[in-house]
């Protein structure tokens, strides 16, 4: 790990730390208002038009690296798109405004509306293609697991720093026929799986709390752009990840190359994703283990989001009452 750069000074103002939790609350709202009613689109577009809406108010000049897409297949928020109001500092970022569309429209755990920002240049410009990626918690030592090393041995590893039998390690993985083979590796190797349906950014901020989320890994294939906001996510609260782009066609190959991408098979670590000075927000949409989603109460709405930084790995959980319900209209 490049010690350098994961100590990055503090550059973003420290007021954009509690700014940015009114962004991805603004979109939590939206969402929940259509959660649980089947229809994944809707929630989506209410969070999108709500965290763009937010964003806007923000005096920064916004430069959106991951976002919904490229710009030909996303109206808003896509890749490249200029947000704030064009005034302060310039920053880079990454965001999900809800991240598990499909969770929210049933109304299952830990759907959540996310965003990262960093200093310009400092967040990596994934492709919306898959990723695969491995992430531990915090107080491991550097390189304990390792992308390219068998499940068995990455999952030896962990048990042995954390003092445990393999036995009573539990991975969560992605339930997706993909993953067969990994499943049957985990498995074999004696560990218990947290098979979840969608998530990922969740399944990897859980492997920093084992002790609340029972999870002390993940594995797997999952999308690239939620990657890179895990490992903003890592960066601030403490962990390890590793990520690489998987691309098996030629049209991956362009797509990678037009975001910049010259060595298609790099292994990156969390700093090559998110580097510098970082902050990262989550509003729990749907209730989770480590947020609870949206309360919409009699003239009040309550939300809890999980808000950190990476140059002072400050993390803060903020339960907000509201009550000036026109702002969430
Ligand atoms: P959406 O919010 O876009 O539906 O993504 C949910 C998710 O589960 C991510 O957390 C994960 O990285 C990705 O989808 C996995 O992709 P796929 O569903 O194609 O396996």
């Amino acid at each position: 790990m490049n010690k350098a750069k994961a100590e990055a000074k503090p550059v973003l103002d420290r007021i954009l730390t509690l700014e940015i939790v009114r962004v991805t609350e603004r979109a939590a709202v939206a969402a929940a208002r259509l959660r649980g009613r089947g229809d994944e689109n809707a929630a989506d577009q209410a969070a999108v038009d709500a965290m763009r809406r937010e964003l806007n108010r923000l005096p920064i000049r916004g430069v959106v690296r991951i976002g919904e897409g490229e710009r030909d297949e996303a109206p808003m928020l896509y890749i490249g798109e200029e947000v704030g109001t064009g005034e302060g500092m310039e920053v880079d970022i990454a965001l999900d405004p809800l991240e598990g569309t499909t969770i929210c429209a049933k109304d299952q755990p830990n759907s959540l509306a996310v965003i990262a920002m960093a200093e310009a240049g400092s967040l990596l410009n994934a492709p919306d293609i898959y990723m695969d990626k491995i992430g531990i918690g915090g107080g491991y030592p550097p390189g304990l697991v390792d992308l390219d090393a068998s499940p068995a041995d990455n999952l030896k590893a962990l048990a042995k720093a954390k003092g445990v039998p393999v036995g009573e390690i539990t991975a969560c993985i992605l339930d997706r026929p993909r993953h067969a083979t990994i499943i049957e590796q985990v498995r074999s190797a004696g560990a218990g799986i947290r098979l979840i349906g969608d998530g990922d950014i969740a399944g990897i901020i859980h492997t920093t709390t084992p002790e609340e989320t029972g999870i002390d890994i993940y594995l797997g294939i999952g999308g690239a752009p939620e990657g890179v906001l895990a490992a903003a996510a890592l960066r601030c609260i403490g962990g390890q990840m590793q990520g690489r782009l998987v691309i098996d066609t030629d049209e991956k190959r362009k797509r990678a190359a037009a975001m910049g991408v010259s060595d298609f098979d790099r292994k990156y670590d969390m700093e090559d994703m998110a580097s510098g000075d970082v902050v990262f927000a989550a509003t729990g949409v749907t209730d989770g283990n480590l947020l609870s989603g949206v309360r919409f109460g009699k003239g009040e709405i309550t939300t809890e989001t999980l808000v950190m930084r990476s140059s002072t790995h400050t993390v803060r959980w903020i339960k907000a009452k509201h009550s000036a319900l026109d702002k969430f209209e």
